[in-house]
């Protein structure tokens, strides 16, 4: 069943902010700062993120300073850097890649600036140096996009060959989705990813690089699962230009849920998308009056999701969000 409820998850013990609790005081007259990076403005998702974010922020009263980093870590740092030296009293971001952080995260932490993730996560070892984290658990998107593979390949002896276009490489949702989605089709040798590239998350990069695909393998493709919608749809535009009925010759499977998606899925173009919610704001702007107010916050925060297959997507689009 679709599901776009949202809630607070609570998967490990509060987080103590005793170590950064805030230089600047807070006093009534004087709105909270918030320093937030942006990975970019590479998708339709992330489109709808940067607005709940802008949106959520000047509901909430809070002053945002933010920056689009343009889908490079060494923009977030310098970003990072710029908040820090501008004494904001919270620092979020979305990393554009899990590694690499500590560094910057310990300049913050030294300036007693707590910092949030949102959307994606880092690998640092030392998980002091973030108060929590806000966001969807990827493994658990990919799990579900390969859940439901194995279920509409029920009876079909295969092989059953499988493309895949990676998110922007480094990046946790490129890491997990490749990894839940693997972790399921594991379990019947039938499965085979026989290409698997990135496409950045950006539509450009999904159709070129199902046309390499196409004309690598042209029609032993079964199967397309993308990791996002963008990549998809760019995909179906390559798909259809090679002559082949994009959801009917080849399985298309995406993550976001994403208008756009919606719009596929009606047009009978794309075959199921995984749900990955942008409407992070609110839950961030909540999160930020907590830690300033001094109340512990849970450490993880994780976003809850459904699966929208093509058959129920006329009757969920007006429901969409974004
Ligand atoms: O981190 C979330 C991912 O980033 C979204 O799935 C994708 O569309 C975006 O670019």
């Amino acid at each position: 069943m679709p599901c776009t409820r949202r809630s607070f998850n609570t998967l490990a013990a509060a987080a103590s902010l005793a170590a950064l609790l805030p230089g600047r005081a807070l006093s009534a007259d004087k709105p909270l700062v918030l320093g937030f990076s942006q990975v970019g403005a590479e998708s339709e998702w992330r489109t709808a993120n940067t607005e709940s974010i802008k949106s959520a922020a000047k509901d909430a009263g809070i002053t945002l300073k933010f920056s689009d980093a343009q889908q490079k870590q060494e923009n977030q740092i310098k970003a990072i850097r710029a908040f820090i030296a501008q004494k904001v009293d919270v620092i979020a971001f979305s990393p554009v890649v899990e590694s690499g952080w500590e560094t910057v995260l310990r300049e913050a932490k030294a300036a007693k600036i707590p910092v949030v993730l949102t959307d994606r996560a880092v690998n640092a070892k030392d998980d002091s140096l973030y108060v929590t984290f806000i966001g969807s658990d990827f493994t658990e998107e990919g799990r579900k996009a390969g859940r439901w593979l194995v279920d509409k390949m029920k009876g079909n002896a295969g092989p059953i060959n499988i493309v895949e276009l990676q998110g922007t490489v480094g990046s946790a949702p490129a890491i997990d989705r490749k990894k839940g989605f693997e972790e399921i089709i594991a379990a019947d040798p039938k499965f085979k990813i026989i290409r698997s590239q990135t496409g950045d998350f950006t539509r450009a990069k999904g159709k070129e690089v199902m046309e390499a695909f196409l004309k690598a393998e042209g029609k032993k493709i079964n199967v397309l699962y993308a990791h996002n919608d963008d990549m998809a749809i760019g995909a179906i535009q390559a798909i259809e230009e090679a002559g082949m009925k994009p959801a009917q010759d080849i399985t298309i499977i995406s993550i976001d849920g994403v208008k756009g998606a919606f719009e596929a899925m009606i047009a009978g173009k794309l075959n199921v998308s995984v749900e990955c919610s942008p409407l992070l704001g609110p839950q961030l702007m909540a999160i930020i009056k907590d830690i300033k107010a001094g109340k512990s916050v849970p450490k993880r925060i994780v976003t809850e999701e459904g699966i929208f297959p093509m058959e129920v997507a006329a009757k969920e689009f007006p429901k969409r969000k974004y």
